[in-house]
């Protein structure tokens, strides 16, 4: 049996090290150039790949992918029924996300666009008021919205979540597509964080349609997926005056295309899919450990549903 790591395009010998020393005397194998024996190869670490992979490793059985988010391989037909697909579930990148999402609301709540501007034109010019009141309604409560919410609460905001299934987490109002409470969700809050999977139901959800439910002069970050937020809706709702202001750290097209009008609106920060990262010695770790368990004939960790899409 052997380790076949598919992430074209970095270095992943420091990975392929990593999993050495977790595992010794298991074939750790750099794809496409290390596999020699294709059939041998049972576990793949993805993030990436391109659509001839299962051709070319036709014997995969466990296929882990190297990020939270699975919609690389979900959205991919060509994936064999009949593996399993884990994720990285990872204490270090929920609470990266944690500390990105606090830092862009905190943002708003602060006006620190307004600063920025003014900064730019060496002007002191402050705002009556010192603080805007921010809503924040958490849309996905899994492992890293859940958080999400419980933080922002800490912080002293009154809290709003939604998830497909009810959820109870401290001091948040949850609601759910399960109790019908999508528009109740919308129009409690001003301020929509997406940190959603990206699945056939979650594609596009980020549209003009549900901007039109939110208050005027509502902000958005969106930390999910790009393909999730229609981008030519955004910038309607901006130019309306719908959606006041706008962090943005995923894109439907990712590095995002020089001449993308996003690049030069004042209401939208820009960043380039680094709200988290998997860091990549407790993704080893966890990794290794599954490796270990599917060796054994036991059950892994960190399985996707593949009926739910995550
Ligand atoms: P989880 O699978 O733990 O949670 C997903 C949540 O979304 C669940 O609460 C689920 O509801 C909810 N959900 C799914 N579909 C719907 C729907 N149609 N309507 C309402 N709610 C829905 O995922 P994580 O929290 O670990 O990660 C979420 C996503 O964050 C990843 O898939 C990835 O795309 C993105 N991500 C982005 C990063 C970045 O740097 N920008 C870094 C890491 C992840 P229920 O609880 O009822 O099942
Ligand atoms: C992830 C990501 O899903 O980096 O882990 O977006």
């Amino acid at each position: 049996m052997a380790i076949a790591i598919v992430i074209p395009g970095r270095d992943v010998r420091p990975l392929q090290k990593r999993l050495e020393k977790l595992l010794p005397g298991e074939e750790i194998l750099v794809y496409p150039n290390d596999i020699q024996r294709p059939k041998e190869v049972e576990v793949a670490i993805v993030w990436n790949h391109s659509a001839d992979l299962w051709e070319r490793l036709p014997h995969l059985k466990l296929v882990c992918s190297f990020g939270a988010g699975v919609d690389h391989l979900i959205f991919d037909k060509g994936l064999p029924q009949d593996v399993t697909v884990t994720r990285i579930v990872d204490p270090k990148l929920t609470v990266g996300m944690r500390k990105y999402v606090c830092m862009a609301v905190l943002n708003f709540h602060k006006n620190l666009f307004h600063y920025y501007d003014l900064q730019k034109e060496h002007k002191w010019g402050r705002l009556k008021e010192a603080e805007v009141e921010i809503r924040p309604g958490v849309l996905g409560l899994g492992v890293l919205g859940a958080d999400i919410a419980h933080h922002l609460h800490l912080l002293g905001f009154e809290v709003y979540g939604y998830s497909r299934r009810l959820k109870q987490i401290e001091g948040v109002h949850c609601m759910s597509e399960k109790n019908g409470q999508w528009e109740e969700f919308l129009s409690a809050i001003n301020t929509l964080i997406c940190v959603l999977p990206l699945t056939p139901d979650t594609y596009g959800i980020l549209n003009e349609q549900l901007f039109n439910k939110l208050p005027d002069g509502s902000f958005l970050i969106n930390v999910g997926r790009g393909h999730q937020l229609i981008e030519a809706d955004l910038i309607r709702a901006i130019k309306g005056g719908k959606i006041k202001g706008a962090f943005l750290d995923v894109f439907s097209t990712e590095p995002l295309p020089y001449d993308h009008v996003f690049w030069d609106m004042p209401e939208v920060i820009i960043t380039p899919h680094i709200a988290s990262i998997t860091d990549p010695d407790n993704a080893a770790r966890q990794i290794a450990e599954n490796y270990l368990k599917f060796k054994k004939g036991e059950e892994v960790d960190n399985v996707v549903d593949m009926s739910l899409g995550y």
